[in-house]
């Protein structure tokens, strides 16, 4: 039904394209080399001029790194290359700098094109030359074409011209103060609105310059996307993509519409600011030694001294004496953590007011007030010393603090930070959450922490850790909704003898969450985690238990998430799929993206899953988007106003 008001659109579109400021986006169709559509072949020539001066951008790969590799592949002068970027001639670029690439953009039959010349290498196909090494600036169907018919069949060595895709400005974009069009080649991640105002271009002439809509804004690693500019890029708008929040910035005020404005600032001045590992790195030690500052603050006003963290070692210390059987545990624990308190089981009983009930929070696990500060009390048994040495050894905002212990008549009590929301299971299923619902913005904040947790256990502890049963109960939300990851229960190392790979014959793990290979193989890999963020960021988008989303005749939940990735109906499907208690407040094309990202996720093959860190970077930049979306929408004033009602 959707597909005639569709028709009618691309008709629409096209009839304009010859008049106005659009070309057509390409979309998916740099795809499959045997099907050439017009906008395969380059943008057509409805410019003002049928030449000028335009901009390509290509990340630098081996082996194009340098001033001079990076020219020649791309037919453009190394000196002006140099200029634009700000970097000497002999300069080589890191691996994925973005590098502004000026060329000269000329009309060459009825398409644009920049052109340049290329020298097959070994095992190189017409798709893998624009694909891979173009990195979508030319399409296999436009190299083909610019060279003879005949050419069928590619060999190394053979020299082939390479129209680049660019385009000059048309009399509408010009009247609109437009001088220049850049070729910006998508990557993972990238949003319509994020590649824009990186390079100082407006979202809704980028929009219109591409034929798309902001209903569908979907755009795909590896093609171009034309953003018009007023000045000519910089070399400052190259500097790498922004990294992730501020890791955890250790929220307290309740948000007031003024600082979640100035927050948002901070975003951005971070994105544009930032964005190296070692940024994350520096902000995570200031972030940690905030937080330990902050709780030897905390604890004051409970009447201890201000040295009440010698003051608790030394109790240790001798708690140790007095659980004489237990000795031999504690000796071990205290040797392995040092920063963790051990409890009398007289003070976990007070804390608990013994056991009671109205204490319970769920299974095991009880609230309790130690110290005065709040804490979640998880009684266990068995050997929990690999969990404790584990939980020692990590500290992140993202993963829930471990901060004491008890050992009494063969159980473990262990003590852990509170977190005042609770399970985001608690909070994210229609029908569980009695009425109860988190907004677009909270659920990718969430999302984000979720993966910052993630990335940091595969990728900053040594050995690197799966921790192999994320899901949403496994989630805890604290005082702000920040998402904290609980239950390392069963964390393992994700070494074996491959490197990457581990074999166990113990499968554990929650129904609906286990990745493919972990459950028919019992191969155990960090990717096992990303299917299970899948799932988990499945369900948060969706307010579904994954259980409900299987249909049938349908191919498992990649089957059901790629159906409604796959249908053209200019976004109804997706908004249909979306949590109904979000009642549409969320823009639709970082909804549409985030499908994507669950869609990688679940990958059945897991190499093709996306890695953690890949996950952390798009997901912030949806972050910074959102924030500033709900900022410009005033979502927050109708969310404080529902609040109070
Ligand atoms: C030029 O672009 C504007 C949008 O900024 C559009 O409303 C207008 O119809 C276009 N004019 C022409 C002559 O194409
Ligand atoms: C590409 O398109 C052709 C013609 O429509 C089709 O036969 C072929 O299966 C397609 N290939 C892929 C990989 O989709
Ligand atoms: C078009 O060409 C004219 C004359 O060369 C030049 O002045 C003008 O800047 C060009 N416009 C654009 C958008 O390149
Ligand atoms: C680019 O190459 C095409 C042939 O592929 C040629 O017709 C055109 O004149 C060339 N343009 C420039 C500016 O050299
Ligand atoms: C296109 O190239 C990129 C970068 O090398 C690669 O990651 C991607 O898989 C390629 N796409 C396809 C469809 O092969
Ligand atoms: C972009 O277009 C949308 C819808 O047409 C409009 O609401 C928004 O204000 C525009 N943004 C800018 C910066 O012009």
């Amino acid at each position: 039904m959707g597909f005639l008001p569709f028709g009618f659109c691309i008709l629409f579109l096209f009839f304009f394209c010859s008049v106005q400021a659009q070309q057509a986006y390409i979309g998916q169709g740099t795809n499959n080399c045997s099907v050439t559509t017009n906008s395969a072949l380059g943008y057509s020539c409805n410019g003002v001029n049928r030449t000028c001066q335009s901009y390509l951008t290509f990340r630098a790969q081996p082996p194009f790194t340098t001033v001079a590799s990076i020219s020649t592949l791309m037919g453009s002068n190394p000196s002006q290359l140099a200029a634009i970027n700000s970097v000497p001639q002999t300069a080589t670029f890191n691996t994925n700098q973005l590098v502004i690439v000026p060329v000269t953009c000329s009309c060459s039959g009825q398409y644009y094109q920049s052109n340049t010349s290329y020298v097959v290498q070994p095992g190189e196909s017409f798709f893998l030359i624009a694909n891979d090494t173009l990195q979508g600036l030319s399409t296999c169907q436009a190299i083909r074409n610019g060279n003879s018919r005949t050419t069928v069949n590619i060999f190394p060595g053979q020299r082939l011209n390479v129209p680049l895709r660019c385009a000059c400005p048309t009399r509408n974009q010009t009247g609109q103060g437009i001088n220049y069009i850049l070729s910006y080649s998508v990557t993972w991640g990238d949003m319509v609105s994020t590649a824009s105002s990186r390079f100082d271009g407006d979202t809704n002439w980028t929009l219109q310059a591409n034929g798309l809509t902001q209903q569908s804004a979907t755009i795909f690693p590896f093609t171009t996307l034309l953003i018009p500019l007023q000045n000519p890029p910089s070399s400052i708008q190259t500097v790498s993509p922004p990294p992730p929040p501020a890791s955890p910035p250790p929220p307290v005020q309740p948000s007031t519409p003024g600082s979640s404005s100035s927050k948002t600032w901070v975003h951005i001045i971070a994105g544009v600011v930032g964005g190296i590992v070692a940024t994350l790195a520096i902000v995570g030690i200031v972030v940690y030694c905030l937080r330990f500052r902050r709780r030897k603050v905390k604890l004051e006003p409970t009447g201890t001294s201000s040295e009440s963290f010698e003051a608790a070692e030394k109790k240790s210390t001798k708690n140790k004496g007095e659980e004489e059987p237990d000795g031999f545990f504690l000796e071990r624990l205290s040797s392995i953590a040092h920063s963790i308190q051990v409890y009398t089981f007289e003070e976990v009983v007070a804390a608990t007011d013994n056991f009671s009930p109205k204490c319970l929070i769920k299974g095991s696990v009880y609230r309790g007030k130690i110290n005065g500060d709040l804490a979640a009390i998880k009684k266990m048994d068995g050997d929990v010393t690999k969990e404790i040495n584990l939980l020692n050894k990590i500290n992140h905002s993202n993963l829930i603090r471990l901060s004491g212990v008890c050992f009494n008549d063969g159980n473990w009590y262990l003590v852990y930070e509170f977190a005042a929301n609770g399970a985001l299971s608690d909070w994210i299923y229609s029908s569980t959450n009695g009425g109860k619902a988190l907004t677009w913005p909270q659920r990718i904040q969430i999302a984000v922490d979720v993966a910052l947790g993630l990335d940091y256990l595969h990728s900053f502890t040594n050995p690197p850790q799966v921790h192999k049963d994320i899901k949403a109960g496994n989630v805890l939300l604290d005082g702000d909704f920040r998402g904290k990851i609980a239950n390392l229960t069963h964390a393992r190392s994700a070494e074996g003898q491959d490197g990457d790979f581990n074999l166990t014959k113990h499968i554990f793990g929650t129904k609906g969450y286990m990745a493919p290979e972990y459950l028919e193989n019992g191969l155990v890999s960090t990717k096992i985690d990303v299917f299970a963020f899948g799932v988990l960021l499945l369900e948060m988008i969706t307010g579904k238990e994954v259980a409900s989303l299987y249909k049938e005749g349908v191919d498992g939940l990649s089957g059901v998430v790629n159906e409604v990735l796959l249908s053209q109906d200019g976004g109804d499907n997706i908004m249909g799929f979306l949590d109904p208690s979000m009642e549409g407040n969320f823009p639709l094309e970082f909804a549409g993206f985030v499908v994507r990202l669950v869609e990688g996720c679940l990958k059945k093959n897991p190499g093709e899953r996306p890695a953690m860190n890949e996950l952390v970077q798009s997901l912030s930049r949806i972050l910074t988007a959102s924030l500033s979306w709900e900022l410009s929408n005033n979502i927050s004033e109708y969310r404080n106003l529902r609040d109070e009602t």
